[in-house]
Parts: C-alpha cells; structure tokens; sequence
C-alpha cells in the first residue's frame, strides 16, 4: 500500500516514516520544509534501505496537492504536517488557524477528490484542557485547549468526525500524543528545532552538548511529589508503532472516526527527566529553578487503555531508553542536521 506521509521530513513524520516502510508499505513524504530540513531524507533511505520520494509542497498548494494524487499512488494518508509552537501560536494565531486548518482542508478537498478516505491524524492531548481529571480518558467532553494551536487540534478533530459521519466511505484515527521526546537508536535521525527549544527534552539536550548554559525549570512549586510538573513522555518511535497500528486498525475496522491517546500511562517529573538525562550523558548538568511558565499544567498523563485493547499497541520504551537515544542523537549531531539542502 501507498502512503502519503504529510510533515514526513519532520521530528515525529521522518521517525513515523521507519515502521511504515518496514511493514511494506510504500511511503511518499510531502513536507514545506518551514520548520524541518531535507537532509531528513538521505537518513531515512540509510535506515531503511528504501527509496523515500519527497515533494516539496505547502498542503495549502490546491494544485500541487491535487498532482500528487493525481498519480493515484495514494491508497492513505498519515497526516502530521502542521505549525506547533504554542506559545507561539498565542502571538500568530491568525497564522497558525490558517496553516493547520487551511491546510487540513485541502487534504481533505484531495482526498474526497481522488477517492482515498483512509486518515490517520496527528492530535495532541492538549485538546483535553485544563479541567479534565487525570488519567486522560478518549470520551472526555468538552475538548477546549488553551491555546491557538490546541484549539487547530480541537477543530479538526471536530472538522473529521462530521466528514466520517457524513460519508460513510471514511476511516479515521485520531492519535493524541502525549509527550514525544527521544530518537531513532541509529543516531541519524531527531529532534532538531530551530532556535531556543521550547520543549524539555531538547533544551536538555542542547545543554548536555554544550549550546545552552543551563536548564532553567519551570517552577518547583506544583502540587507534585517533587514540586516540579509532572508529563507522560513517550519514546518518539513508540509514538510512530502507533501510526502503523492506527493505520492497520482503521482498515480492519467499521468506517468512523475514533480517537485514541498515545502515552505510557506514566508520569514523570521535569525533575526526573533531568536525572534520567544526567545518566545518560554520565554526568550532572546545570540547572536553575525560574518561575513558572504560564499556561503549564501541574500534571497528566493518560489512560492508554484503549490503544492496547484496540490497536494491540503499547509504548514499552523506559524514560532511560529516550534519554540514552536522545543522547546518542544530540552528541553525533551537536548541530543537528546539516544546513538546509534543496532537492
Ligand atoms: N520545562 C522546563 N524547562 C524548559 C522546558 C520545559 O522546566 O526549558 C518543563 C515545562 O514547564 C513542563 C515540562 O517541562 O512542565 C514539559 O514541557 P514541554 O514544553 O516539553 O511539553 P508540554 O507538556 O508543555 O507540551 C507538550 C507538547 C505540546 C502540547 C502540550 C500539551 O509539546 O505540543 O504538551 O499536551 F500541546
């Protein structure tokens, strides 16, 4: 089977990429290189020894997009492309409704277009808001995010669950993933933002390499056992499992549109990320302890119930696993990827 792979040339799209071409399916990656780097793609092909074609295209290109199917080498869609910066998208919020919806909506237009109705599609559990209690459940209503960018999760999974009702031909997943952090074991491929990160994980990295002086951790104050905010951090490649199993799942299933949350179900602290990130690397590493950051969360995590039972999918990787490939990442890359190349 053919797959399109939107955002396929970015963190969590080049690690998603590796399992899907490992179960035989024919990957296709459409990415617009803002926020991601074309050297991607040569990793990608020594990983997997597969020939990866690449388009580089903006999803909001109508006709570009309507080419790409056009070739009718498109049997599904693994949608990951979008902004996602959310502090960012509270001071660009016109840009990032446009991006992500926009952009959602000419995928959509193709697809309808071109008879492919098989959608997997990156969500966030930060559609679950500040008000639901912990461990996130799939059924919680209502989803309000907090932010621009959670609330482009929000609508589109709203915006797919009517497509999937209205026509019956649809078969969509919905993931939402928790924390995302770690890489490929091979080294070659992960996380690598532009400017200040604004995640744990790679901030920590970017310290232990040298290009930052310290973490600063915001706040130690939270009703938490240490005082810090506690995440369920998922290995990136277990994020990925994920995406071929929605993807296996929602064509053994009935059509619809079903949500599923990716995590461990675990929780851990800003406090022990460090720690565990401290043994990988062999060393301490500096630290501060600066306020809180606004719109932070003391604490979730979710129930991953449902993906195990539905999907036969489980995320078995440990916080050390994503700290040592992490690690392993940052040290062979201190830069990261290359500087960009064009295709
Ligand atoms: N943190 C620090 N110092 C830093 C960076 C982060 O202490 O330099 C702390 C944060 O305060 C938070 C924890 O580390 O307590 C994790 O922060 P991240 O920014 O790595 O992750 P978030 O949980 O804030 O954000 C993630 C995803 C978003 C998603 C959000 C809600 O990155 O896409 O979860 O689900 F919207």
């Amino acid at each position: 089977m053919s797959v399109l792979v939107t955002g396929g040339a970015g963190y969590i799209g080049s690690h998603t990429v590796i399992p899907l071409v490992a179960a035989g399916h024919e990957v296709v990656i459409v990415d617009s290189f803002v926020n991601s780097n074309a050297a991607v793609v040569d990793r990608l092909e020594q990983i997997t020894g597969a020939t990866i074609p690449l388009i580089e295209l903006d999803l909001r290109d109508r006709e570009g997009l309507d080419r790409v199917f056009a070739t009718g080498d498109v049997d599904a869609v693994v949608h990951i492309a979008a902004l996602k910066a959310v502090g960012e998208s509270t001071s660009k919020p016109l840009e990032y409704y446009e991006n992500n919806l926009d952009g959602t909506f000419s995928l959509l237009g193709a697809m309808a277009r071109h008879g492919v109705t098989d959608l997997v599609f990156s969500s966030s559990a930060t559609v679950y808001g500040e008000d639901a209690p912990v461990p996130y459940q799939e059924d919680y209503e209502p989803l309000v995010a907090s932010s621009p960018y959670g609330q482009t999760k929000v609508m589109i999974e709203r915006i797919l669950t009517d497509v999937a009702h209205a026509d019956p031909r649809w078969r969509i997943a919905l993931l939402r993933y928790f924390n995302p952090v770690g890489a490929h074991p091979s080294g070659l491929i992960g996380e690598d933002p532009q400017g200040v990160p604004n995640n744990l994980m790679p901030f920590l990295a970017q310290v232990a390499v040298g290009r930052r002086e310290k973490l600063t951790i915001f706040g130690d104050d939270y009703p938490t056992a240490d005082g810090t905010c506690e995440r369920d951090y998922l290995h990136v490649d277990d994020l990925a499992d994920g995406h071929l199993a929605a993807l296996d799942a929602v064509r053994a299933r009935d059509p619809g549109c079903r949500a599923w949350n990716l995590g461990t179900g675990q929780a851990t602290s800003v406090m022990q990320m460090l720690r565990a990130f401290e043994r990988a690397v062999g060393h301490e590493l500096p630290y501060e302890i600066g306020p809180r950051r606004p719109g932070d969360l003391p604490a979730f995590w979710c129930d991953p119930t449902r993906a195990e039972a539905e999907l036969g999918w489980h995320a078995g990787r440990t916080v050390d696993d994503m700290c040592a490939d992490t690690w392993r990442w940052q040290s062979r890359n201190p830069e990261g990827y290359p500087e960009q190349v064009t295709h």
